[in-house]
């Protein structure tokens, strides 16, 4: 049983270029498992696979937090399923209404983007030394405040529910929900986090095309294997994808 308390101790910034950046540079010196950054705003506010996040204050809730599990690299991708299950149920608990994952770290409400994962970690003697787990989540942008070149539909809180919210009532039940499912983790719960991520996956069963820097490739979205990776069934053969943009 894990007695940390995620979010203490606490940094919070009015503005920083981007709260994984402060978190990993706290994690590389003595930030404790549970640590966590916020801030009002970022500059730089990183997406994946180098694309950026739009930060404006009082818009969103930007969070990294700091895990330090004892994790096999092959595994870390469990951590961006178990943030994004966390949002997901976080997202829920707001509106009322189901909110879907699209592997790995999206979280969409009404098939429109509301959150994003981003998780960046690194390693110590072949084993995992720290992870930082950075979410996004659009809490008060209406439609003129959304990036408008972006590779999926964007939505928030507010667009879906009508409803403005104090972003310091979303951060607590956000790290909650990521406390209880990172105790349920670490207690031998990973196939049933893995069952509900599944279940709330929007792409699995669909027809899908994986994106990356290698390689395209299509077939249709099977599942979560035991890593946290997608499962995708091709006309050669059963691939897990390790990275990459997933449209369908
Ligand atoms: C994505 O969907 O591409 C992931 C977006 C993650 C954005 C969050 S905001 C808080 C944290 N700090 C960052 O710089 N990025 C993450």
């Amino acid at each position: 049983m894990s007695h940390d308390t995620f979010g203490e101790p606490l940094q919070h910034y009015e503005l920083v270029g981007s709260t994984n950046e402060v978190a990993i540079k706290w994690a590389r010196e003595d930030a404790p498992h549970g640590a966590v950054v916020t801030a009002e705003s970022q500059t730089h506010g990183r997406g994946r696979r180098g694309r950026s996040w739009s930060s404006p204050a009082g818009k969103g809730l930007y969070l990294s937090l700091v895990l330090r599990p004892d994790l096999a690299p092959a595994h870390v991708p469990q951590l961006t399923i178990l943030a994004a299950l966390a949002v997901a149920r976080t997202v829920e608990q707001f509106s009322g209404l189901q909110a879907d994952t699209k592997w790995p770290n999206d979280v969409l409400l009404n098939g429109r983007k509301i959150a994003g994962v981003l998780c960046e970690a690194e390693w110590k003697d072949g084993r995992l030394g720290f992870a930082v787990v950075g979410i996004g989540l659009n809490v008060n942008f209406r439609a003129e405040d959304l990036p408008e070149r972006v590779l999926f539909p964007a939505t928030s809180l507010l667009i879906e529910t009508r409803e403005h919210r104090l972003i310091s009532e979303v951060k607590p039940v956000l790290l909650a929900q990521t406390e209880q499912l990172y105790s349920l983790f670490t207690n031998g719960g990973w196939d049933e986090l893995r069952a509900e991520y599944s279940r709330r996956c929007a792409s699995i069963g669909q027809p899908v095309t994986v994106v990356n820097e290698a390689s395209e490739y299509s077939g249709v979205a099977r599942g979560i294997d035991e890593s946290g990776l997608l499962i995708v069934q091709t006309t050669d053969g059963v691939r897990s994808v390790i990275a990459g943009d997933v449209k369908f």
